[in-house]
């Protein structure tokens, strides 16, 4: 067999997108240490496990891979800093961070996505890193966006969405979903669409946050689902996922995504993306437990109470 380029593995490797995660634990002394990684998994819901792997060469194998536990803490889009901190050769990783001991006995950082505070479950050898196991103990999480990385690099969607505010029109849309059904609102033509509004000069955050707020209902602002441009209007559109919490809407309607709504929307790149939604997440099982709405019916909900 021919020998493997490991740059080249490497790079194909990095082809792969991940988020960063700063996995932290205390030392024997009790000192708290951490590495960047975006070699985490989750594993298993029940028991509930994760996993990362550290290299052997780091300086605080012994500390990880015989450790009690560690906590996996998911970093958010505005914490570039803290995951170059932890991948340098940095005195104290933790100087000016903030951070408090997880109920697991392990560092959780604010302002993160998420954090799992885990016992160590198993420490696998693997080749030149080792595979740590945690069982999860408690866990946090935020709707705040997380940090991705892809092909050595950051990868930051909403910020970039930020940068394009001031410089160009941008029309921002929720795709507000309440388990398998999406918010659909009618529009003054009769056909449907989901709430949106131009983004004024409050910016695209405040402006999504204003249109949740007219629906009446509590969902989280969500990540982005699509940015396109809007050609029938001649602007970029940005449509934001957001999981609503149990409620009626006070416009529109939660409706199933059945071929005869989408029927009745009247914007392609919408309806090609609430397709795609469909597709993804496997709501389009049409005719099977939707069979029974008519198309009629589908309508008078979505627009009855608008
Ligand atoms: C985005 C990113 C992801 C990384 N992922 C891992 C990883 O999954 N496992 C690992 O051992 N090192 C990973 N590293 C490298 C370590 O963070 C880096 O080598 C660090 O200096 C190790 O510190 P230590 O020797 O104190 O453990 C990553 C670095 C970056 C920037």
């Amino acid at each position: 067999m021919t020998a493997l380029d490991p740059r080249a593995l490497r790079n194909a490797f990095g082809t792969f997108m991940t988020g960063v995660t700063v996995v932290t634990t205390r030392d024997a002394e009790g000192t708290p240490l951490g590495f960047t990684a975006n070699s985490f998994s989750s594993v298993s819901l029940d028991p509930p496990l994760v996993l990362v792997c550290l290299a052997n060469s780091s300086k605080n194998y012994d500390a990880f891979a015989g450790g009690k536990g560690f906590a996996v803490n998911i970093l958010s889009e505005g914490q570039k800093d803290i995951s170059n901190t932890f991948a340098r050769p940095v005195a104290d990783r933790f100087a000016d961070l903030d951070w408090q001991d997880g109920p697991a006995g392990n560092p959780v950082i604010g302002g993160v996505s998420a954090w799992f505070d885990c016992t160590l479950h198993s420490a696998v050898p693997a080749g030149d890193h080792v595979i740590l196991i945690g069982a999860v103990q408690a866990f946090h999480a935020e709707p705040t966006p997380g940090l991705g990385y892809a092909r050595g690099a950051y990868v930051t969607p909403s910020r970039e969405v930020e940068a394009l505010e001031g410089r160009t029109e941008i029309m921002v849309s929720a795709l507000i979903k309440q388990d398998d059904r999406v918010l659909l609102v009618g529009a003054k033509d009769g056909t449907l669409s989901l709430p949106e509004s131009r983004a004024g000069k409050e910016g695209v955050s405040a402006t999504l946050a204003r249109l949740i707020d007219a629906t009446g209902l509590r969902a989280e602002p969500g990540f982005i689902y699509a940015v396109y441009e809007d050609l029938r209007r001649g602007c970029q559109h940005i449509t934001f996922l957001c999981e609503a919490e149990p409620g009626t809407p006070a416009v529109g309607a939660f409706t199933d995504l059945i071929p005869s709504t989408l029927m009745d929307i009247n914007d392609p790149a919408l309806c090609t993306m609430l397709k795609r939604f469909a597709d993804e997440a496997r709501i389009g099982n049409f005719g099977v437990y939707y069979g029974n709405e008519s198309r009629g019916q589908v309508r008078a909900i979505a627009k009855g109470v608008n």
